[in-house]
């Protein structure tokens, strides 16, 4: 077969497989909940912040705790600091001291061990029947945020709930904000289906027994947040994206692709260790899905370019095509992500980035 032609069709698979998805969740999108969410269901809760030098941000994230309308005997707060060198475990110490009346306790950990281990500590200390992560340097802009999470987890059948997120700037040439746009409907869809793959440690609430009986959080994959809920799927529970909880997440103004790399390896490592087969069947599907776009999809493009660029002037027409359509958002971002998840594949071949060096926000 001509190599044009073998290019033109690994595009095509390239750029048809997401988009048919994208149809199908848009599908899903239009079903019923079936979850039977009780908004005064007030269980105990455990909010777990994990942190690393994080004195910029730690008093107003506890402050935003402290807001939230959730009764205050109910609720247990653990900050578990990874020895900062940048005084955050005094400021929470500080913080707890001056507000009696919030049961907050500050574990120190004498080395770095990441976040997972962090988490982890916090999880067997934990009094609450439903945990949440948090971190600290994302905002929470419901004053009711946890209720309503928790709301969702008053049905049997759901183990885990996570949050939408809008990023606090668009990112470079508007990047963030519309790849965030494509995500967030991919998680509600495939939550309406049954359970999303993808969470997020903004806000992620779990059933503790549920992350007790999986183990707590994988010391070996950085997707911390997603593991947990698609191991809790594995159960059998639905892992769903809530329409109506959001977290403003900062996005940083330097280091913005090595960010989005990080990220990418860590949902690499989690995407590669989930096998589909284990899932339940309405989640099977999903996890294919995303294990495909994920770990697969990417690279038909620098195949069809390399196809393409052996097979002289029509396709020179085409690579010029390519490269002009970058002038339009969505196919920018698609493409900006695409590189990411490349860089992130040959990067986890390397180093894993379990810990990692905080990028500026
Ligand atoms: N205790 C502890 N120990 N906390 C840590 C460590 C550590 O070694 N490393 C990072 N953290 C804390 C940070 O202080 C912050 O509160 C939270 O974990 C997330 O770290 P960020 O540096 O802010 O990363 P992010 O915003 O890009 O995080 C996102 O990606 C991670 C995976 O790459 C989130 O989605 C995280 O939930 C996710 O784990
Ligand atoms: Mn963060």
């Amino acid at each position: 077969m001509d190599p044009l032609a073998v290019a033109l069709v690994l595009v095509a698979v390239h750029f048809g497989t997401p988009l048919a998805y994208y149809v199908e969740a848009k599908r899903w999108l239009k079903k019923p909940w079936d979850v039977k969410r009780d908004l005064q269901h007030t269980p105990t809760v455990t909010v777990a912040i994990p942190t690393y030098n994080e004195t910029k941000h730690i008093e107003e994230k506890l402050d935003e705790i402290y807001r939230q309308g959730y009764p205050r005997d109910r609720l247990e707060i653990i900050v578990v600091d990874s020895a900062s060198s940048d005084g955050t475990a005094e400021k929470a110490r500080r913080w707890a001291a001056a507000h009696p009346d919030a049961d907050v306790k500050v574990v120190e950990e004498p080395e770095r061990r990441g976040k997972a281990a962090a988490l982890n500590a916090a999880l067997a200390m934990a009094r609450g029947e439903v945990f949440v992560i948090t971190e600290a340097d994302c905002r929470w802009p419901q004053r009711d945020a946890l209720k309503r999470a928790v709301s969702w987890l008053a049905d049997p059948t759901v183990g885990a709930v996570t949050c939408l997120k809008k990023p606090a700037a668009d990112g470079p040439a508007g990047i963030e904000a519309c790849y965030r746009g494509y995500y967030n409907v991919l998680r509600l869809a495939e939550s309406k289906k049954w359970a999303t793959p993808i969470f997020h440690g903004e806000l992620a609430a779990y059933k503790t027994e549920l992350l007790r009986k999986i183990g707590g959080f994988p010391l070996d994959i950085g997707a911390d947040d997603s593991h947990t809920a698609a191991k809790i799927a594995a159960m059998g529970y639905r892992a769903v994206a809530a329409e109506d909880l959001w977290c403003v997440e900062a996005v940083p103004h330097n280091d913005y692709h090595k960010w989005r790399i990080r990220r990418a390896q860590h949902l690499l490592q989690h995407l590669l260790k989930t096998p589909a087969a284990e899932a339940p069947p309405p989640m099977r599907p999903i996890l294919l899905a995303e294990k495909y776009l994920h770990l697969a999809n990417p690279w038909l493009l620098p195949a069809a370019v390399a196809l393409a660029a052996a097979a002289t002037p029509p396709a020179l027409a085409l690579l010029a095509a390519g490269a002009a359509a970058l002038a339009f958002k969505p196919y920018r971002t698609w493409t900006a992500a695409q590189l990411y998840l490349m860089a992130a594949a040959v990067k986890n071949l390397r180093d894993k980035e379990l810990v990692w060096e905080k990028q500026g926000k």
